[in-house]
């Protein structure tokens, strides 16, 4: 294919995949299978590879974000970001609409929609693409975001057909659909970290990550309801909406004009229900006067505009009784306070138990036992409790105490710093977390013991046949068989499932520890980076940080667990017993020792490979990577834009630097 030849075909996928992506992020109806979808992709890709004088920032391909760290910059917002009016009571939407027609002329019309529960947005175009990205912030300025939010597929970087304005602003609302949200707070759990407490706040906290590519990995989306600039199309709000759904904008498809109060009721009690049945969270509907005109003479306020009003929903609530406080401690040693109530009717199910999250909760809502408390269903799976009655309080009543000993083994609980939880520290000792831990290590993910089973584990522990995961290897038939609910044969599978166990793959077994913060992905990359066990554990903070992804909190935490001699010695138990930690050789494939004992830091951009392509391709032949430039420094490989710092420290220190080429000549590729 000749240079010529290459453009046209990258022109014609860049433009069928834009189309693709619009059908199905935008409007839910693709046309193509996932299969077909990714030929074209691996097709741009590799094109583009090829041909690197045709790249293009707004590229489908360069949906994936940047591992970059970014800063972000504050920006004023051209119109100021408002917030809207709120309440939860007809009577005042009513109120609202008397309001409004006291002081227009002609007819009123109004447009209703819902409202999303997510972080508003505001996005700017100028000739059709999209510049950038602005949280809200004070309202007056807030954060550019923007390669962040080039990661939402449904957000076009390009728009299509005409009639847009040259210059426009769009505001909207990022979210997380509930499913993606319930499978990230796995995914947290799992690897021992905080879950968040709802989508919003999942929403908002993944649009701060200061790194994009991760951004690229969670389900984010959007929805976009504001157009703000000179000249719109339209006008009214309506047609604006329905023009921009043209251009390729993911407009909510639930939007209502009515010419009335008894129409805005209408819509508000056909959605009180059936929004549960939405995909993601929506906590009122928000009333829009259509006519811009009538907006403009109406205005607005120091904080809200006088022409739209939010109505909300109130959340499903139920009062009942506390009844007692439970402290349960998780396999990291975290103890999460539950509160068992007298059962209560809420939406639908029988609610017995509500979260009470931490100390801080609890003494911000001043709960004590015997209370009234209401308790309330978000989008959490486990209910909350929100507040407290004090008028039904007994006289006598007495604050709750959180335990300052571990209620399991009594040992004296700790609060890091900056935490909002207390952990039992007792982590060999204390029984839950011993449980814990061999449950996690059997769990289908990590060593797939699955015919054991949480029950057989606690009576397998109470029994005292096993106190740490490395027991389980050391088990025998004939203690296995006598045990309550145990036969022949589901001892001879629980045997059978133990000693396959052995061969796990190392990214499996290396999860199966259940270090704080290594989940399936970092263990993952660990695997991959040292190939075995023991290079791990003598893995230098330095070393690990310069493995992509892995931060400060997380070498922390891997350097704390081989330091403790207990761990350690546990994994030398797992190794005679002949559990496997480390790479098959088959995985090793594409692989070579050439740069064996070298250090890089990689700085700028490259034209032919992302950053973490180089850096695992470092790996891959064997060096290692890190992250700033040290004595120990062999190679700075220095692509576009580097950082000036570095290249003065290099120079300084007689590091060599290579280029993007000069690297890949060295593992042999060119
Ligand atoms: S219009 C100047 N429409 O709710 C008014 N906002 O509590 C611009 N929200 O700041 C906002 N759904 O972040 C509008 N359909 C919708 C909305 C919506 C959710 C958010 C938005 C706003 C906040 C106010």
């Amino acid at each position: 294919m000749n240079e010529k030849e290459a453009l046209e075909r990258i022109m014609q996928l860049r433009r069928e995949l834009d189309e693709h992506n619009y059908l199905y992020y935008v409007k839910n109806e693709p046309v193509i299978s996932d299969y077909q979808y990714d030929r074209l992709m691996k097709e741009l890709e590799e094109l583009e590879e090829e041909f690197p004088q045709y790249a293009d920032p707004d590229s489908p391909t360069r949906r994936v974000g940047d591992d970059r760290n970014q800063e972000f910059r504050q920006v004023k917002h051209n119109y100021p970001m408002l917030s809207l009016a709120n309440t939860y009571s007809r009577e005042e939407v009513t109120a609202f609409d008397r309001r409004v027609r006291k002081s227009l002329y002609g007819k009123v019309e109004y447009v209703c929609e819902l409202k999303y529960d997510g972080t508003a947005i505001g996005l700017r175009y100028e000739n059709g693409r999209l510049v950038l990205a602005v949280t809200r912030g004070d309202g007056e300025q807030g954060d550019d975001v923007t390669a962040n939010v080039r990661t939402i597929r449904s957000i076009p970087l390009k728009l299509k057909g005409k009639g847009y304005p040259e210059k426009f602003e769009i505001r909207g609302e990022v979210y997380m659909p509930r499913d993606g949200f319930n499978r990230l707070n796995q995914e947290r759990l799992e690897a021992g970290e905080q879950p968040f407490a709802n989508p919003r706040n999942a929403a908002a906290g993944t649009l701060k990550l200061q790194n994009s590519s991760l951004v690229a990995r969670r389900p984010l989306d959007c929805f976009l309801y504001y157009l703000l600039g000179e000249n719109l199309p339209h006008d009214t709000h309506f047609e604006n909406l329905e023009a921009a759904r043209e251009w390729g904008f993911r407009i909510p498809p639930h939007i209502r004009l009515c010419s009335g109060t008894r129409e805005i009721f209408s819509f508000i009690d056909e959605w009180e229900e059936k929004r549960h049945e939405l995909p993601y969270d929506t906590d009122g509907v928000v009333v829009k006067i259509n006519s811009l005109a009538q907006q403009r003479s109406l205005g607005f306020t120091a904080k809200t505009p006088r022409w739209a009003i939010a109505y909300k929903y109130r959340a499903e609530q139920a009062i009942t009784r506390l009844v007692s406080v439970d402290y349960q401690v998780g396999r990291t040693g975290a103890v999460t306070p539950v509160a068992n109530l007298e059962p209560v009717k809420l939406g639908g199910t029988t609610v017995k138990r509500a979260s009470l999250h931490n100390a801080d909760q609890i003494e911000l809502l001043d709960i004590r036992l015997s209370d009234m408390v209401m308790v309330e269903k978000g989008g959490e799976i486990i209910p909350k409790i929100t507040g407290v009655d004090p008028s039904q309080r007994a006289p006598d009543s007495k604050p709750l105490s959180f335990p300052t000993h571990c209620p399991e083994c009594g040992t004296k609980l700790v609060r890091p710093e900056g935490e909002a939880r207390h952990y039992c520290p007792n982590e060999t000792g204390c029984p839950p977390q011993i449980t814990g831990k061999i449950i996690h290590f059997i769990s289908r993910r990590a060593m797939d013991i699955e015919s054991l089973g949480e029950e057989t584990v606690e009576l397998l522990y109470r029994n005292k046949l096993i106190s740490n995961v490395a027991d389980l290897y050391k088990l025998r038939k004939e203690q296995l068989v006598p045990l309550e609910r145990l036969g022949e044969k589901s001892a001879a599978n629980i045997l059978e499932n133990i000693e396959r166990s052995k061969n796990t793959p190392f990214e499996r077994s290396l999860y199966a520890l259940g270090i704080r913060y290594v989940g399936e992905t970092v263990a993952k990359k660990l695997a991959r980076h040292f190939g075995d066990i023991d290079r791990l554990a003598g893995a230098s903070r330095e070393e690990l940080m310069g493995i992509d992804e892995i931060g400060e909190r997380i070498a922390g935490s891997i350097l704390d667990f081989f330091g403790q001699s207990a761990n350690r010695e546990l994994i030398s138990r797992l190794k005679e017993a002949g559990v496997n930690f480390r790479l098959h050789e088959e995985e090793k494939q594409g692989k070579s020792n050439v740069l064996e004992g070298k250090t890089f830091v990689i700085t700028g951009t490259f034209r032919n490979h992302s950053r973490e392509e180089i850096k695992e391709l470092i790996e891959q032949h064997g060096g290692k990577n890190t992250g700033s430039v040290s004595g120990n420094t062999d190679f700075l490989v220095a692509g576009e834009n580097m950082g000036p710092a570095k290249k003065e420290k290099a120079e300084k220190l007689g590091v060599k630097m290579i280029s993007e080429d000069e690297f890949m000549d060295m593992i042999g590729k060119k």
